[in-house]
Order: C-alpha cells, then sequence, then structure tokens
C-alpha cells in the first residue's frame, strides 16, 4: 500500500525537478556560475533576477545536485558543468530549453483531451517564443528594444548591459508596458563567456566604440555565437571614413575615446571584418542622421 501510494506521489510531483531546471536554463543560471562559486546575490546581478526568490531556486538546484553549496556561495555541480554553461563543449542547454516551449503545449493536455482541440494560444505563444528573439547587447535605457517590440508584435527583446543602466531598462520597460516581450540580462560583455544562444538577430548600437579593436571584435565574436544561423546582427555606430579625417565628428569623437582612455570610432570596412571573422556576411549598409549608420549581416 505504502509503495503504491509512494509512487502516485513520485508521479504527481514530477513536474517540479523539471520545472525548476528548466527555470534555471531559461535565466543562465549554470552559465553565470561558469567555472567559480558566486552568492545569490551575485548571481542574481548577473542574471537580472531577484535574489530572494533565486536564492530558494538555487537551494532547490542544490537539492537536487545540480549545483554545490558552501558557505553561502553556489558553483555548478560536475553534470551542471558537463551539459549546462553555454560556450562549453557539450552544452545541451539550448535543446533542454526547447523542453520549456514543450511544458506550454503540455500545460493544455487537460483542456485538449477534454475538448478534441488545441486551444489557438498555445501555438501563437509558441510561435512568438520560438520565432522572433532579439538580443540588444548594450541596449542601456531599453528605448530601442521597447520601440522595436512596440513596432513588431510577434517580437520579443532581451537588453543585454551592465546591471546599473538596467535600472533605468526596467523603468522604460514598465513605463512603456512592454513587460511582457522586453527583458533585461545584466552582464559585462568583454568578461561575460557568451550573451546567450539562439537569437533572431542581434543589435548593438553605439556599444563597440567604447572598446579597443581586439575587444571590439570579441564583442562581435560573441554577438554573433549568440545568433541561430541565419540570424541578424545588426551594428550600429558613428562611422569614420577610410582615410579617419572625416567626417569631423567622427574625427572629435575619436578623441573622446582617446582621453577616456577607452576605444574609438571605427570604419564600416573594420566592422564588417570583425563580422565577417565571426561567420557574419555583412549584407546591408543603412546611413542614418547624425553621422551614424548600421551595417547588418547574416550568420551564415
Ligand atoms: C552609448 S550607450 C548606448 C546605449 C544604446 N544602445 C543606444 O544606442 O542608445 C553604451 C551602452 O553600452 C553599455 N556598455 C558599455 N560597456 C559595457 C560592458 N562592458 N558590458 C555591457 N554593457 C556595456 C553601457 O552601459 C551603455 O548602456
Amino acid at each position: 500500500m505504502h509503495r503504491h501510494r509512494a509512487m502516485l506521489e513520485r508521479l504527481a510531483s514530477g513536474f517540479m525537478p523539471a520545472r525548476v531546471l528548466l527555470t534555471a536554463l531559461e535565466l543562465e543560471v549554470f552559465t553565470a556560475c561558469g567555472a567559480g562559486a558566486a552568492t545569490a546575490g551575485q548571481l542574481a546581478r548577473r542574471i537580472g533576477a531577484r535574489p530572494a526568490p533565486l536564492a530558494r531556486l538555487l537551494d532547490a538546484l542544490a537539492a537536487l545536485g545540480l549545483l554545490r553549496k558552501s558557505g553561502g556561495r553556489y558553483r555548478a555541480a560536475p553534470a551542471a558543468r558537463a551539459g549546462l554553461v553555454a560556450g562549453r563543449p557539450g552544452y545541451l542547454g539550448d535543446i533542454m530549453r526547447h523542453r520549456a516551449s514543450m511544458w506550454e503545449r503540455w500545460s493544455a493536455l487537460t483542456t485538449i483531451v477534454r475538448t478534441g482541440r488545441v486551444p489557438p494560444h498555445v501555438d501563437t505563444k509558441e510561435r512568438e517564443r520560438g520565432a522572433r528573439l532579439v538580443m540588444d547587447v548594450g541596449g542601456g535605457p531599453a528605448v530601442y528594444a521597447c520601440a522595436l517590440a512596440r513596432s513588431q508584435p510577434d517580437l520579443s527583446v532581451v537588453v543585454f548591459d551592465l546591471p546599473g543602466p538596467l535600472a533605468y531598462a526596467r523603468e522604460t520597460i514598465a513605463a512603456c508596458g512592454m513587460g511582457g516581450r522586453v527583458s533585461v540580462k545584466a552582464g559585462d560583455v568583454c568578461a561575460a563567456r557568451a550573451f546567450g544562444r539562439g537569437f533572431d538577430g542581434v543589435f548593438m548600437s553605439n556599444l563597440l566604440h567604447s572598446f579597443k579593436p581586439p575587444v571590439a571584435a570579441r564583442v562581435v565574436r560573441k554577438a554573433a555565437r549568440a545568433l541561430k544561423a541565419g540570424g541578424f546582427l545588426a551594428v550600429k555606430e558613428f562611422f569614420v571614413d577610410p582615410g579617419r579625417a572625416s567626417p569631423a565628428f567622427a574625427a572629435l569623437f575619436s578623441i573622446n575615446m582617446l582621453v577616456a582612455d577607452a576605444g574609438d570610432v571605427y570604419t564600416r570596412g573594420e566592422v564588417e571584418g570583425w563580422m565577417r571573422a565571426a561567420g557574419v556576411k555583412p549584407l546591408r549598409y543603412v546611413k542614418l542622421p547624425q553621422f551614424s549608420g548600421i551595417v547588418v549581416g547574416r550568420r551564415i
């Protein structure tokens, strides 16, 4: 009798560990842990989550053997390091996140069996999630992200930026009522091993000039890796002409970067070269007002 009851209990509760794992993958908890140990507060800042509920999730992951907890710090356990840290060989996170989208469909099972029909909203939601996901790297106050999402109702946008600016991003997102489709992800583009995976598009506006050429090239490479094959990378910058002495705005902006001991202005050719090296084929250049332009390429 006891054996049967235990079996029923195990079957009915089977969703709990799965939900904990899928949420951890959606939040990229294991990738945020990387090879090191971090507190719940540090991880919350890296992934853009609230520390208190995240601590509960982390404890549950430790209970499931996916994290090790010691002295209030968490590190990825061997099983998680073997398949759940993006950028490492053997990464299984993408295919496992697909289970998270299956979850949505499976949640309609009772209705489907009762009525014999698949509720239309299930398919729509799935399409919205799966088909059109864009990351705005260095998206700052999320103004572009909200405008993009507003202009295209089937688009979801993730704003990737340092934790400080994301406080402003959250305000913009709330003010625009875009919380359902625009989200934030905290990280440092230089330190992050990866920005994420499976994006249909990555947008970077006025970010690359913050970095010296080798760093800018690495940022472009990480952006390219975040894309699905066939995904688009769009880079907006104040481009300087190949002779580097015009337009005057760009030449003076170069001085601005020099005195800040930061990056520089770049030519369209330099940015396109970094794209090609990252496996992205430049396709178009869109000239914008105020000495700006956008190079658009497609991941091969
Ligand atoms: C000039 S602002 C551009 C903001 C927005 N993309 C736009 O075009 O209006 C540069 C943005 O890049 C972000 N940024 C600079 N260095 C960064 C880094 N190492 N990691 C993540 N974001 C960074 C800044 O916080 C800022 O939001």
